[in-house]
């Protein structure tokens, strides 16, 4: 494992090193007004929601890298303490990107990239039609964290009003994450598509899981199983009993218990595979039961 000194490095090659590891981040697509009446646009992918009770995202336009200059938005943002912060979805990637561009002040960066402003209910600056999700938001807290170049600015915006659309509700008004075809961004100019394939469920942990702690110990130092498949197993409550691992061991490993009768090592890899497939197959019970037929 190579280890880093943030302190020692290159403020650059930190920057590349913490977006490389944390990621993928979601992306604001932040719209702001200076106090002559120039709407800005600019995405920010140090960006999160942060509380639902008051509801506050967080996102954060650092001092440019290159010449420690404070960035439109943050500036706009101390003139006119608000911001609709636009969601960004693979059907604007590319225009938010060109977005990103520096611009010079005074530009009207949403006629700029083509999006079509809407006028907010209840802020000035504009919301983006072409974006799932619109949040009128009123900053009530900016936190400089330093003043160095790529130092942080944390913009606290709380939540005044949501606009979705339609199309990406379903019945309960949720929305449907497949439909919403969510972007992230990763290091470097990678980005990432949340939709399709790559989404998958994972139900909350049981809260009277067994844990690792109890699990076998020819289970929990198995050379087949993943810490994926161990967790899986330690979220059970409870492991089958004597009666069912052995009527399970007669009825289904009968044919692997043969094949590898001679042979012990043998026997507890093939066993360990075949638990390791139930588990894929989400069969947690019957992989409980698989392994611990080997000892039975
Ligand atoms: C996907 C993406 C994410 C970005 N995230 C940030 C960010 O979190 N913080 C930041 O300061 N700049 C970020 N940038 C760069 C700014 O968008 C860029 O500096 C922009 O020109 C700032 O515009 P402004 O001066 O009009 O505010 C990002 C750029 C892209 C393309």
């Amino acid at each position: 494992m190579k280890s880093f000194d943030p302190s020692s490095m290159h403020v650059r090659d930190l920057h590349s090193l913490l977006l490389g590891a944390i990621g993928p981040r979601p992306i604001a697509l932040a719209s702001t007004i200076s106090k002559e009446g120039v709407p800005n646009l600019s995405p920010f992918s140090f960006f999160n929601v942060f509380s639902a009770n008051p509801p506050i995202l967080i996102f954060s336009p650092a001092r440019r890298g290159a010449d420690n200059t404070t960035k439109h938005t943050y500036e706009n943002i101390k003139e006119v303490p608000e911001v609709v912060i636009n969601i960004v979805n693979y059907d604007i990637t590319h225009q938010m990107v060109l977005s990103s561009a520096n611009f010079e002040k005074g530009i009207n960066e949403i006629e700029k990239v083509g999006f079509t402003s809407l006028d907010s209910d209840l802020i000035k600056p504009k919301r983006i039609k072409e974006s799932p999700v619109q949040f009128e938001c009123t900053v009530n807290q900016v936190i400089e964290l330093g003043d160095g170049p790529a130092a942080g600015n944390l913009i606290f915006a709380e939540v005044l009003k949501i606009h979705v659309h339609e199309n990406i509700l379903n019945e309960q008004n949720k929305i449907d994450q497949q439909k919403i075809k969510l972007v992230g961004r990763m290091g470097g100019d990678t980005y990432v598509n949340a939709f399709g394939d790559c989404l998958y469920d994972i139900k909350r942990p049981n809260d009277d899981n067994i844990g690792f702690d109890h699990l076998p110990k020819d289970i929990r130092l198995s050379k087949i199983l993943s810490g994926n498949d161990l967790a899986l197993l330690a979220n059970e409550s409870s492991i089958p009993d004597e009666t069912d691992v052995n009527e399970y061991k007669l009825l289904d490993l009968s044919s692997l218990f043969m094949q590898h009768e001679e042979n012990a090592p043998l026997l507890e890899i093939a066993l360990h595979n075949h638990a390791k497939d139930l588990i894929s197959k989400g069969n947690i019970n019957d992989a409980w039961k698989t392994l611990l037929a080997f000892n039975n």
